[in-house]
């Protein structure tokens, strides 16, 4: 059951990555021990042809960190041979280290209204959505909103994320400011909307031009940060500024594109009644050249086989978001079609439409979406789509997504013994997989015992669960 990889020598002391040089207080060497799960291939496609497993799993395993990065991850005994003396050495045995979450869809301004009831999407964006990002005009409300956020995120497991701004530059410059104090690996844009809104959000093609330029050379590459061009939906801008966004993207090869595609029926309509003239709701957005690699479309629910395919050969992903799309009534999408078609998937909390910051929530509504269409999502593939597929589709995966060497080490501790139903639940988990499964299905913010960026512990979970028994990994 367990698939375990040669085991790769400690690297070399790497140059400094793409983080920049590492701070001094990140630069000792840590080791962390505990059952240790990372990916290195979607476990949907099987062993390869050549016999690569897609996955690595070290009951009684070690990762050994290096300012930051990780230099080793493998069996325990390996592991603790490769650290120097003097090697800080924390244990997590009995508990599940895995890389850190990625969301790759959320919307940080969204926080204040999550779980607003409406009458789909549409009724839900004008009622709930539009009023509560009015208040990021205000910079001081915008930076408390994203130390909360950014908290919630780590507290969840979530240790990088896609994340949309509002129409306010100043919404974009609080939350990377949070997110580079803390060290976080963060995407983010401004959102582009310059029609069908109300006035007090809107743009215009111009300044959603000069705004997001001036955000990009602020932050697209200071340190972790990247910058996302972030047209709301087709419906929100008008051709100028689809043509601005265009640019844009042309202008910045390496700066991502992220919005929302086929999400609801409604919403399906007026795009075509808004854009007679295109093939689909998705061409709306290849003609004007924002289908590009490492951009993330978020739900893709009302896509066609031509449409998947398009997005496959752009290398532009779908963010699955169960919890919204079931939340807002939008619709299931079919996980296993858009994945046979090679479109890059991965997961998104979709909050506020969404209902969740957990990714454990998320994967335990993506397992019950999939079902519902007829497909049975593994809980080996559930735990890929929200780590290495996340870092694929944002263009991550040389940085984050799993431990290979050299990657950065943004990782979780999670418990199975969180809940006294999780903890005797568990007690009878005969395999990984089994583990896997309850913690998806069972489990919520409170597995989370630790999160980690850049080897440093910035959420630890206060205080231990008082019903823990000690336990070996299966
Ligand atoms: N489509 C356009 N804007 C939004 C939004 O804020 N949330 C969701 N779920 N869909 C959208
Ligand atoms: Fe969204």
């Amino acid at each position: 059951m367990s698939a375990q990889p040669p085991e790769p020598a400690p690297a070399p002391a790497p140059a400094p990555g793409p983080a920049g040089p590492v701070p001094a207080a990140r630069s000792r060497w840590r080791l962390i021990r505990g059952d240790v799960l990372h990916f290195l291939d979607d476990p949907g496609s099987g062993v390869d042809g050549a016999g690569t497993p897609s996955y690595a799993y070290h009951a009684d395993g070690g990762l050994l960190i290096e300012g930051g990065l990780v230099r080793f991850c493998g069996a325990w005994t390996g592991a603790e041979a490769a650290a120097p003396p003097g090697t800080q050495r924390i244990d997590h045995r009995g508990k599940l280290i895995c890389p850190g979450f990625i969301d790759a869809h959320i919307h940080y301004p969204q926080t204040d209204m999550v779980a607003s009831p409406g009458h789909g999407l549409l009724d839900w964006l004008e009622r709930y959505a539009f009023p509560a990002e009015r208040r990021f005009a205000d910079a001081q409300w915008a930076q408390e909103v994203a130390e909360f956020f950014c908290a919630e995120l780590l507290r969840n497991g979530t240790t990088c994320a896609l994340v949309f701004g509002t129409v306010h530059p100043q919404s974009v410059d609080a939350l990377m400011s949070v997110a580079q104090r803390l060290g976080l690996r963060l995407v983010a844009g401004k959102v582009m909307m310059d029609r069908n809104c109300p006035e007090f959000l809107r743009d215009t093609a111009q300044s959603s031009y000069d705004d997001s330029k001036r955000l990009i050379e602020r932050w697209h590459g200071a340190g972790r940060l990247r910058y996302a061009i972030t047209p709301r939906f087709a419906a929100t801008s008008s051709l100028e500024q689809l043509e601005a966004a265009g640019a844009l993207a042309r202008e910045h090869p390496d700066v991502p594109v992220h919005s929302h595609v086929a999400e609801n029926v409604a919403e399906v309509e007026l795009i075509r009644q808004l854009y007679p003239w295109s093939r689909s709701y998705l061409d709306v957005y290849d003609r004007f050249g924002l289908l590009k690699p490492d951009s993330i479309y978020a739900h893709g629910i009302y896509l066609d086989a031509q449409d998947r395919r398009r997005m496959a050969e752009r290398d532009t992903a779908i963010a699955f978001c169960p919890t919204s799309n079931l939340f807002l009534g939008s619709g299931l999408l079919d996980l296993r079609q858009a994945l046979d078609a090679g479109v890059r998937v991965a997961m998104g909390t979709d909050v506020g439409g969404g209902t969740s910051f957990s990714m454990l929530r998320t994967l335990g509504s993506a397992y019950q979406v999939a079902h519902l269409k007829g497909y049975v999502l593994s809980p080996l593939r559930a735990f890929y789509l929200a780590t290495l597929a996340g870092a694929r589709a944002l263009g991550l995966a040389q940085q984050v997504g799993n431990f290979a060497p050299g990657k950065e080490a943004d990782f979780i501790v999670l418990d199975a013994d969180a809940t006294p139903l999780l903890a005797r639940r568990m007690a009878a988990a005969q395999s990984l997989e089994e583990r896997l499964f309850l913690w998806l299905t069972l489990g919520d913010d409170r597995a989370v015992e630790a999160s980690y960026v850049l080897g440093e512990p910035l959420w630890q979970r206060p205080g231990r669960a008082a019903h823990a028994p000690p336990r070996s990994a299966p």
